[in-house]
């Protein structure tokens, strides 16, 4: 036998070693998690043969292509195309779809990361089959179970094999539930990881080449505004409240608002007008929409992600919600919980603006190296256990 053909040999049983490993997105939020796994997997030299899967729960162009193109996400293996839907049809038809592929591929680990309908669909599919589920972003609870997100985690937790945490809180909720000590791993936030990634292309990047750049010229001191909770924004009342105090602090600060597509779809289904001052945009891309809320004064949102991330820029927040789910954002972080009461939502923004905003740290471990932390762990640990 020749050499090349002993070397090819090798390379093969080295390949047939090598762990399969699908790795899931649906939701724009979910974008920004797996882009620097991905990049590590690419970079590094890891026991598997990843997969990308794509359920298409978001499926516009602004809401998930353009992320795949800034965040250097290579084009999906498998694309399930669900759409929208109500909760039920959604997170079923990813089930059937996923399952489909699970049982063609036969993957030994699936990674779900954060709290979406495809976190849960796919978590649940590929546990059935008796594959190994990593979950990134465990054990966050907001304890609030009219969140469907809440809902979300607590299923994907309560069946997965690992669980890479963010912060404390969701260390303690995990050991609270019973889960097993050395399954869980605190390893910092892959989405921390993505934004300091971004934050040092945008320094390269021209800033001709970004629609907010024009924006910030016509608003040299602005805040910014997302909103897109149910809670928020399916009630008619509620969301016009907020949109009052919005308009309200406005008047001081103007408000760069993307909105989100249920967000618009309701404002107009309710009739809601809001003032020139809360300026309205469509959803941004990542690099434009960091390149305009890290300079802004004050961020007013319900994400979950951006909580975070302003966090980690160290941005005043103030999160329109009666809970989070990422408390350390709020003890060590610059985040305040404002609820959805007008008047606390605007004494809350007049203390940012008269410069009494809180200062903040960034959190432990939120240090741009989760996803090598996690690939590491997943390496030492899942390529061991049969
Ligand atoms: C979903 C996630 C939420 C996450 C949010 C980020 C769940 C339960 N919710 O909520 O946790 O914070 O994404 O955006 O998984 N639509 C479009 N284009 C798209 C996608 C959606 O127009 O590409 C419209 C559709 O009318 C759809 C509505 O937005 O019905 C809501 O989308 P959906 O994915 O159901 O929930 P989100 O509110 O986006």
């Amino acid at each position: 036998m020749s050499a090349i053909l002993r070397r090819q040999d090798l390379n093969a049983s080295a390949e047939s070693r090598k762990k399969r490993l699908f790795i899931v997105a649906g939701a724009r939020p979910n974008f920004m998690k797996i882009a620097p796994l991905l990049r590590e997997l690419k970079r590094g030299t890891y026991p598997f043969d990843p997969r990308l899967v794509h359920t298409g729960q978001h499926y516009d162009q602004t809401m998930s292509g353009v992320f795949f193109e800034e965040l250097e996400i290579p084009t999906p293996d498998y694309h399930l195309e669900v759409g929208s839907g109500s909760h039920a049809e959604q997170t079923a038809k990813i089930m059937v779809r996923f399952e489909e592929i699970c049982l063609n591929e036969r993957p030994d680990i699936v990674i779900v990361v954060g709290d979406v309908n495809s976190t849960l669909a796919c978590a649940i599919v590929a546990k059935k089959l008796h594959v190994k589920v990593a979950h990134v972003e465990a054990g966050l609870r907001s304890g609030d179970m009219a969140m469907p997100e809440e809902i979300n985690r607590l299923v994907t937790d309560a069946i997965s094999d690992w669980f890479f945490v963010t912060e404390k809180s969701g260390l303690e909720h995990l050991l609270a539930e019973g889960k097993p000590k050395e399954r869980i791993f605190f390893v910092g936030h892959v989405m921390i990881d993505n934004l300091f990634h971004q934050v040092e292309k945008l320094r390269r990047l021209p800033a001709s080449t970004l629609s907010t750049t024009r924006l910030k010229e016509d608003f040299p001191d602005y805040g910014v505004v997302t909103l897109h909770r149910p809670s928020n924004v399916d009630d008619p009342a509620g969301l016009a409240g907020l949109i009052e105090a919005l308009a309200e602090i406005s008047r001081d600060l103007p408000l760069i608002f993307p909105v989100h597509p249920r967000t618009r779809a309701n404002l107009q289904k309710f009739g809601i007008e809001a003032p020139k001052t809360i300026v309205m945009t469509q959803p941004l891309s990542y690099m434009d929409f960091l390149n305009l809320f890290k300079d802004a004064r004050l961020v007013l949102t319900d994400s979950g992600g951006l909580q975070e991330e302003t966090t980690a820029l160290g941005i005043p927040c103030l999160t329109l919600r009666e809970n989070t789910e990422r408390p350390i954002t709020v003890i060590e972080g610059t985040n305040t919980v404002v609820g959805k009461d007008p008047a606390r939502i605007m004494a809350e923004a007049r203390r940012i603006l008269s410069g009494r905003s809180k200062p903040g740290r960034r959190p432990d471990l939120w240090d741009g190296q989760a996803a090598v932390r996690i690939l590491h762990t997943l390496a030492a640990t899942g390529t061991t256990d049969g």
